[in-house]
């Protein structure tokens, strides 16, 4: 039994589906439009659709402000926000529709409802599906939580999706805001606020910490700001959010700046993005020995075995990054235990993509962190400006690093800041993977032109030889 049909949710399903388990998966999503829907977060408010609108607010802006270098003229240039929503909703429907095509596929049974724990009989656990009015005790060998988690709010600051909006209806305004308050400058707040300052809004994002991007590498943090800087959007670090009072069209946001001076933001939206918490509320956790922890997490360890044995946690509801793509290999983790194998996740290895433009990626340690350890290394970077394919296609903006090991060479963080970005770190996740050296990555191959040549430069410029600078 699978609780949950997000991204860890669904792929744990096919995959011990394949493996010939009989799988059910309990999911109680219910979309605006009052239909059940699996995908969890990820395909229906998260990953996909606000991808789908950065892409409509990323045209939008190259044909503003780009197009003219390239040659092209156009007139008339106008955002139709209907439209770029509906697109969004069209894209969630088709993928989320797949996911019920492989679930039928796959012989997966779709147990519409809230799941809940509900003890054992004998070796098996209880778990209790109710929605609809109905309730229905179902049986399993093994479970696999996979409840996701939800946004944070701001005590006393309600969420009505209108006026505060959390990531859902962050994804759904129907018109650009004149005036667009952020708090919270991580990943959603710079994601959405790029996709509605390119269509025009005027964006002020508040955050808490005094450092911007503070977990990743100094020098994306450095480049990072200065390009969102030059694009407009406006970042106020190391801020106290003292009161947020609504009207029927607009917030105002009194906030203590950071030196401690009082100051006031109106605006006529504002998206909350300080982070997400764990679902694991109403699961029945205690009644098979279970608690969360402090912050709602189930703890787990490294296989995302709990400590009740067969019941599994994976994805947003536990430890580690809250990303799609770990909850994917958790999935398939889960399911093969299960199935008696020995797989394994090097959480060192899952990368990690920020997809503002220039989008931000990065796999492994940061050089501030590896220092921090006392551990030898070398660096080497490459800027986009310096390679050809990133003048063709006008996207000269950023750059890659590499940095390994001072003695073996072996590769232990790459950064990147550049334009396709969440595609070039693949092949730094394959090289980490199979524990390449920087040297590995100089001597392969890379087609011309292309912008992957600025991952082998970076390699090269590692051992200070980088040919093209
Ligand atoms: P979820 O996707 O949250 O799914 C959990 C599911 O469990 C939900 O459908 C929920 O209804 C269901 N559920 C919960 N409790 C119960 C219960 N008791 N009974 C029945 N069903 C239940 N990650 C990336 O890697 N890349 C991105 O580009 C990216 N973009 C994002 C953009 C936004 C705006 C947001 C909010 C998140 C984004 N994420 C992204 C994060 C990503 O969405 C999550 O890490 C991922 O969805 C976690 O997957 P999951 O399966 O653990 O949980
Ligand atoms: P986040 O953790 O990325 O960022 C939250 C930010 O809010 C932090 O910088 C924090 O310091 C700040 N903050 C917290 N409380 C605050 C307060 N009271 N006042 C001002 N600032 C405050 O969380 P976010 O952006 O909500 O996203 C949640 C998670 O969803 C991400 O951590 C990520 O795991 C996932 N996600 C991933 C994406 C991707 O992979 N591209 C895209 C969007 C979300």
């Amino acid at each position: 039994m699978v609780i949950g049909s997000g991204p860890g949710g669904y792929i744990a399903a096919i995959r011990a589906a394949q493996l010939g388990r009989k799988v059910a998966c309990v999911e109680e999503w219910i979309n605006h439009a009052g239909k059940p829907k699996l995908g969890g977060t990820c395909l229906n408010v998260g990953c996909i659709p606000s991808k789908a609108l950065l892409a409509s607010s990323e045209q939008f802006e190259k044909a503003q402000l780009h197009f003219g270098d390239l040659g092209i003229t156009m007139d008339n240039l106008a955002v139709d926000v209907d439209k770029m929503v509906g697109r969004k909703e069209a894209i969630v429907e088709k993928i989320t529709g797949g996911v019920e095509f492989l679930f039928r596929k796959n012989k997966i049974t779709w147990l519409k409802g809230h799941g809940k724990l509900a003890g054992k009989d004998g070796a098996n656990f209880k778990i209790d599906v109710s929605g609809d009015g109905k309730s229905e005790s179902h049986t399993a060998q093994h479970v696999i939580i996979a409840t996701g988690s939800k946004a944070r709010h701001l005590p006393n600051v309600p969420v009505d999706n209108k006026i505060v909006s959390d990531n859902e209806g962050a994804l759904a305004f129907t018109s650009v805001p004149k005036k667009l308050a952020v708090i919270g400058a991580g990943v959603i707040g710079l994601e959405l606020g790029s996709v509605w300052r390119r269509l025009g809004a005027e964006v002020t994002i508040l955050e808490a910490l005094p450092e911007f991007l503070g977990t990743t590498d100094a020098a994306l943090q450095k480049e990072a700001a200065k390009l969102f800087k030059k694009q407009g959007l406006t970042i106020h670090l190391g801020v106290k959010i003292d009161g947020v009072q609504t009207t029927d069209s607009s917030v105002s946001i009194s906030y203590q700046d950071k030196d401690g001076n009082a100051q006031t933001l109106e605006a006529d939206r504002l998206i909350v993005s300080i982070g997400r918490v764990p679902n694991t509320d109403d699961l029945g956790l205690d009644s098979i020995g279970l608690s969360a922890d402090e912050r709602g997490f189930i703890p787990v360890d490294g296989h995302c075995a709990t400590k009740v044995p067969n019941v599994y946690a994976i994805g947003d509801v536990v430890r580690g990054p809250m990303l799609a793509h770990k909850a994917e290999d958790e999935g398939v983790l889960v399911a093969e235990i299960i199935d008696g194998q020995k797989p394994h996740i090097d959480y060192n290895c899952i990368p990690w993509v920020i997809y503002t433009h220039p989008e931000i990626a990065w796999v492994g340690q940061t050089e501030q962190a590896l220092k921090a350890e006392g551990r030898a290394i070398k660096a080497g970077q490459f800027p986009m400006l310096a390679n050809g394919r990133a003048m063709g296609i006008g996207e000269t903006d950023g750059f890659i690093k590499i940095i390994a090991d001072a003695q073996t060479d072996e590769i232990l963080g790459v950064h990147i800041i550049s334009a396709n970005a969440s595609d070039l770190i693949a092949e730094a996740v394959v090289a980490m993977e199979f524990k390449a050296a920087s040297e590995d990555i100089g001597r392969i191959c890379h087609p011309h032109p292309s912008l992957s040549e600025v991952m082998r430069e970076a390699a090269l410029a590692v051992d200070k030889r980088a040919l093209n600078i």
